[in-house]
């Protein structure tokens, strides 16, 4: 199986614990489109579903697939959300944001019962940080954010290189909820609870991409077939 057939293949069995009638979160990102479409699909033969997009290139998918949607404001409890990861570890922690919508996707796992991370088999790694981990932060006050990140990390033992996301033509990625990211090569990252916990003593950080005790469930694709990681 090929990356993007490893991408699919873990994307149709999430499909498993998909139920008629479910409120689900839809996640962002290249695999994250494949549970889209087999989903976009499903509903087309009559399965009945209401979805919460976590980002707007997910909204204009789901739309465009006729996948009928809702928002965490009239639908605030979601059964289920089915996303991927930039990188995820054996406790089922994650580095996502590599697409820049973390935090829609974290606010949107955590109002689901459940989370389940679809993966190809190069997403699972012994220790995060070779994906730059995504952190977003307000736009005011930048500077000051981005010093506090490194002391931060460095007080837990991560240190590297932070570099503010920019677009191709150098100007800087701004995400969906109107915010900077900060790329930051940390790996490795030793301790990922810790490292989580020191970015939210930064007021302008608004979230980190490190998802720690959000998804119990990763189905994982790789060349010998799909299996099912549970913590
Ligand atoms: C989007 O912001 C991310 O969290 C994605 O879930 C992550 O980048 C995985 O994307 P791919 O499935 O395209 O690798």
């Amino acid at each position: 199986m090929n990356i993007d057939a490893q991408k699919h293949a873990a994307a149709l069995k999430a499909m498993d614990y998909v139920r008629d009638g479910m409120k689900l979160g839809l996640g962002t990102g290249s695999t994250a489109a494949a549970f889209v479409d087999i989903v976009g699909a499903a509903v087309k033969d009559g399965l009945n579903l209401l979805c919460v997009p976590t980002s707007e290139a997910t909204h204009a998918q789901a739309k465009a697939l006729g996948i009928p949607l809702t928002t965490l404001e009239e639908t605030p409890h979601l059964d289920l959300t089915v996303d991927g990861a930039d990188e995820l570890d054996d406790n089922l922690c994650l580095i996502k944001g590599g697409g820049g919508a973390l935090l829609r996707e974290m606010i949107v796992a955590t109002a689901s019962d459940q989370m389940i991370v679809i993966a190809d088999a190069s997403k699972h790694v012994e220790k995060l940080g070779k994906f730059p981990l995504p952190v977003e932060i307000d736009m005011f006050g930048m500077k000051s954010t981005y010093d506090k990140v490194i002391s931060q990390a460095k007080s837990v033992g991560c240190t590297g290189e932070v570099k503010l996301r920019e677009k191709s033509g150098g100007t800087p990625y701004i995400t969906d909820g109107g915010n900077y990211i900060l790329d930051c090569s940390f790996y490795p990252i030793e301790d990922p609870v810790a490292l989580a916990k020191s970015f939210h003593t930064i007021p302008g950080v608004v979230e980190s991409g490190l998802f720690i005790n959000i998804a119990k469930t990763a189905i994982i694709a790789g060349e010998d077939g799909v299996k099912v990681l549970t913590v």
